[in-house]
Parts: C-alpha cells; structure tokens; sequence
C-alpha cells in the first residue's frame, strides 16, 4: 500500500510507504524542500499538514502546529505545506571515486581535503550542497563542498577533527594518491539567486565550508551584495582560511567581516573581532535584519541561537533564514 501526498495549493503529488518518512518520499521523487540533517535535529524541514492523519514524533525541534518532514511517516493520504519546494532531476546525483591531491592541517582541529575527480568527469552542484563520503564499513558522512560550483573537476572538504570520529581516522591518515567513494550533490541550503537583499552569513567552526562555495560563487557570477561574514571560533587559529576572508574583503564590494572569538585575548587583538558568541555578535552589530537574508552554518544549537535573534529579536522574515545544520555522526541516505 502507497498514500498519496500532495503539495497544499498545487497538484503536485508523490507516492509514500507507510514506513518511510515523507522528506525521503519526496526526495526520492525528484522534489525538494527545505532539509539539513534529516535526523528530526535541525528543524529545517518543518511543514504544516493540512490534511490527513500521519505518525509525527515529538521533537524539539518541531514547531507548534507543524511536523518533520523527515521523521513522519504517512497513515493516510496527505496534503503538505512545505516552506518551499522545487523539482530536481535524481539523476544528477552520482558516485565518483576521488583522489586525494592534498590533506592538509589548516588549524589544530581542522583538515583541508582536496580531491580530484577521475580524468574527464565533473561534479555537478550547487554553492552550498553537499556530498556524502562512503566508508568502507557501509555508513555516510556529510561534507558540504568549500570549493565553488565552477571548480567541477575537484572538491574541497573541511574536515573537522571529532575525537573518536571514524571518519576522524581515516581523513587523518589519507595520503596524495589515496582514493573516497563520494555521493553528490545533496542538500537544499543553498543562495537565492534572484534576490538583493543584503546577506548576513553567520557560520560556527567548519560552518565556513559552504559559505565558502557561495560567496566564491557569487564572486565568479558577479553578484554583487552587501555581505557580512560572522565567523565564531574558539580563538584566532579557528579562523582557518584567512586568505579567503581577505579575498573577499578585496574583491567584494560592501564585504565586511565581524570574527566573534571565545578567547576575549585574541578577539581584543584583532581588528573588529567580537568578544563571544555569533549570536551576541549579531545582537550587537545589528539593531535590525528587516530586508536582509541570513544563511547560517554550524551546530544545530548553535543555529537555533542565531535563528532567534534573527527572527524573534531583529525581525528578520523567517522565511529569509536559511540553514545547514552539521549534525555529527553517520549520515542518512
Ligand atoms: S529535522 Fe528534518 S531535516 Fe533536520
């Protein structure tokens, strides 16, 4: 037995097992909504269903009045209101064996992974998606790509050291030469191309990866936006691609960086630098955010911190904050 699930106000409609969550049904269908880590963690695929009975987990990070997309499973027909949807062709995304051309240390706790794909092929993303990584043992773990769209014949990881991680071990032993299976493009974060609101991007540690890609994205497109940057780190050293902030800085008209560091030594001296929390960081840099878009990378707490200043204090449409929220552990498929 198949339900039928329809998008509230269109007829668009997609079929759903009883036993797989909507979000998957949907994907699988070759219709996107909004998602980030399709664990029922980073609330990013909430929706309102206005009609049908479904199993619908609670969770803290769904809203009053509304479901998971990616946690609830179907007990009858249903009509869905997701936030935004679009068709995407499942064919796009594939397999490649990479090779590693480089894997360096750009902090203490951050990896640099370089990869090239085999002669000929090209990856095809967005700014901002990113690729799951198969490990031999079977499981996935997600990287958001940090190099742009037009660099297609490589793929750049910033590779966050988490102590016990598997995945941890095996990026610290990879050599030049070495080979990963990947998976890509997946993923929904990614920049409203046909607005010109000014963007506030607020990322936490490796969160810096896919504003990477789309900040060089709009570099090479020649979108032109007012933009800060808030990067939270625990000291200087967590500000691991300086080179790619003071490329912006040069080549990005209305580009301002604010560094929001934990150790008050380094963040007093460094210029501009915010003593504290990315989300103290925003309060303080932005009495409002009416008119802007906020597209924001890091931990699920630390999302949902910038989403309520953003939101509830600075009155910011909820619909202009986008997010990836990096969960960490096995990925789901
Ligand atoms: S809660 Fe569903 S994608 Fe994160």
């Amino acid at each position: 037995m198949v339900f039928d699930i329809r998008i509230a106000g269109t007829d668009v409609h997609f079929s759903c097992a009883p036993d797989q969550n909507v979000l998957d049904a949907a994907l699988r269908a070759g219709i996107e909504m909004p998602y980030s880590c399709r664990k029922g963690v980073c609330g990013n695929c909430a929706a309102a269903v206005p009609a049908g009975t479904l199993h619908s987990p609670p969770a803290e990070a769904r809203p009053p009045g509304q479901h998971l997309l990616c946690q609830c499973t179907p007990q009858s027909d249903l009509e869905i209101a997701p936030e935004a949807w679009h068709r995407i062709d499942p064919a796009a995304r594939k397999t490649f064996t990479a090779k590693v051309y480089r894997n360096a240390l750009a902090a203490d706790d951050v990896s640099l992974l370089q990869l090239r794909l085999p002669a000929g092929q090209r990856a095809r993303f967005k700014a901002g998606q990113y690729l799951q990584v198969l490990l031999p043992d079977g499981s996935r773990r997600s990287y958001s790509m940090a190099n742009p769209p037009h660099e297609s014949d490589t793929l750049q990881l910033h590779v966050r050291h988490v102590p016990g991680g598997q995945f941890t071990g095996i990026a610290a032993g990879l050599a030049a030469g070495d080979t990963l299976r990947v998976e890509l493009p997946f993923g929904s974060f990614e920049l409203r191309e046909e607005a010109d609101a000014p963007m506030l991007c607020v990322v936490g540690g490796t969160g810096f990866a896919p504003v990477k890609s789309l900040l060089d994205d709009m570099l090479k497109k020649g979108i032109r936006r007012p933009v800060t940057l808030v990067w939270g780190a625990r000291d200087r050293a967590g500000l691991y691609l300086p080179a790619a902030v003071a490329r912006w800085q040069k080549l990005l008209p209305g580009f301002r960086f604010i560094p929001a560091l934990q150790d008050a030594d380094d963040a007093r001296a460094m210029d501009g630098a915010f003593a504290g929390r990315v989300d103290d960081a925003v309060r303080a840099a932005f009495p409002s955010l009416a008119g802007h878009e906020v597209y924001c990378c890091g931990s699920p707490p630390m999302v949902a911190a910038v989403r309520q200043v953003c939101v509830q204090e600075r009155g910011l449409e909820a619909h202009d904050f986008f997010s990836d929220a990096f969960v960490p552990g096995p990925a789901v498929r």
